[in-house]
């Protein structure tokens, strides 16, 4: 029998802390009972001693990701897994996932590399469709607001009695920083591509997350968004967003799971929101002037100081449109805080608190957040903060 309903693993690095510190002042705290987990005990405590000053007090489990009984032992203790340790490739997320999987216990996670997520596909999704256990990949700013932004248009289209058959994303702000297990994500990436792992067309296929999908035109591209332009759907100049590729493979997989293929996905950035966060940084000299500089380049557990986390936000709008564009819909997903860090860390914890508590679809598997969570999450993400947090609007 789980004694807790939700446990934090990797809550000692940088995301792990900002996540303990929303579940612990969460105001439906009391409905929930917590701990958090990691290798390290002193780390756990001192986790622990912090947040228990500001909410409710987690217990703490030692576990060892490398050693499958150990992460066997957490699982068995857990309704629901939220794992931060990452790059999960390399720190095992494989034995959690695989545990989660086997037990029927939920599981959501930041990853964002690809290879991994294709491989969780290969391994876990039968078995977690089997015993109903939701494994949800990349459950934070990558890529909820492109997948569940994707699904919101789609819904929308199909209300005024369209299809969608081509779908585009751009990200209007995204203001924020990095932090040193997303440097070191990115390394990990750069790696896998060098080394012969993989064949090269595993690296560019669009497809790569949805193995057995109709694909939508052999043209397609992994972003699809590959150069400036301006648009007159979005009304706006964008280009090549260095994020794309992780949600652009995500919102494919979701598009294949709820049955939209063949439908085309591009994602981009403005031009506006690049300068966005130039000014931010420049008008606080890069937070010099507010004694506390952005580190450049972060080690484990750092990341944006605190004025950079509040300033943060993202938008980003998304416009579907049916074959013969005749018909299409308009929407806006935006967000306060910076997006990977502080804006995620809610949008994961909202994730755990959806699988433990909402009435979602039974669908177990290796899912994306819109197709385990979809409207269930949209709803708790608009109400988080007393709606001061996301905001889902149709504009068109
Ligand atoms: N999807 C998104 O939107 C999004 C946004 C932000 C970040 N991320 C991803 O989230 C992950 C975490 O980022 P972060 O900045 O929080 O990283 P971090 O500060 O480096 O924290 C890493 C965590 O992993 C643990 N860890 C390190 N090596 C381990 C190992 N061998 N086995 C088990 N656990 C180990 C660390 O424990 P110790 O404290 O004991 O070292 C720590 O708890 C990264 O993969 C990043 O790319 C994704």
């Amino acid at each position: 029998m789980a004694v807790n309903d939700i446990v934090l693993h990797g809550a000692t690095g940088f995301v792990g802390q900002l996540v303990a510190d929303y579940l612990a002042r969460h105001p439906g705290s009391r409905r929930f009972s917590w701990a958090i987990a990691g290798r390290n005990p002193n780390k756990l405590a001192r986790v622990r001693d912090s947040v228990a000053t500001q909410g409710t007090e987690p217990g703490v489990i030692v576990a060892q990701a490398a050693d499958e009984a150990s992460v066997q032992a957490m699982v068995a203790d857990a309704k629901v897994v939220l794992n931060v340790a990452g790059p999960f490739s390399e720190y095992h997320g494989d034995h959690i996932v695989g545990a989660c999987a086997r037990s029927s216990t939920h599981y959501a996670d930041l990853s964002g590399e690809y290879w991994y997520q294709r491989r969780m596909i290969d391994e876990f999704h039968q078995e977690a469709e089997r015993t109903g256990a939701k494994i949800v990949l990349a459950a934070g700013v990558d890529s909820i607001p492109s997948d569940l932004g994707v699904q919101f248009a789609i819904e929308c289209l199909a209300a005024k009695g369209g299809r969608a058959r081509h779908a585009k994303a751009l990200f209007t702000s995204y203001a924020g920083s990095f932090s040193g297990g997303t440097r070191r994500s990115m390394q990990a990436r750069k790696t896998i591509k060098q080394s012969s792992e993989y064949e090269t067309g595993f690296h560019t296929d669009p497809y790569v997350l949805a193995p057995s999908a109709e694909r939508s035109h052999d043209g397609e591209t992994v972003a699809g968004w590959d150069s400036r332009r301006f648009d007159s759907d979005l009304r706006r100049f964008g280009g090549p967003f260095f994020m794309a590729p992780i949600n652009a493979r995500v919102v494919r997989r979701s598009l294949a799971l709820d049955g939209h293929l063949p439908c085309t996905y591009e994602e981009g950035i403005s031009v506006a929101a690049l300068l966005k966060v130039v000014w931010l940084y420049a008008s606080r000299g890069f937070g010099y002037f507010v004694g506390a500089p952005i580190p450049l380049q972060p080690k484990s557990g750092e990341g944006p100081p605190p004025w950079l986390q509040r300033a943060g936000s993202f938008c980003v709008r998304v416009h579907v449109t049916t074959e013969d564009r005749t018909e299409s819909a308009l929407v806006e997903v935006r967000g306060a805080g910076d997006p990977g860090y502080l804006a995620t860390s809610k949008m994961l914890t909202e994730v755990g608190l959806a699988l433990l508590l909402d009435e979602a679809s039974p669908r177990g598997g290796v899912l994306t957040p819109a197709t385990a969570l979809g409207p269930v999450l949209r709803r708790r993400l608009t109400e988080a903060e007393e709606g001061r947090f996301m905001q889902f609007r149709m504009l068109d």
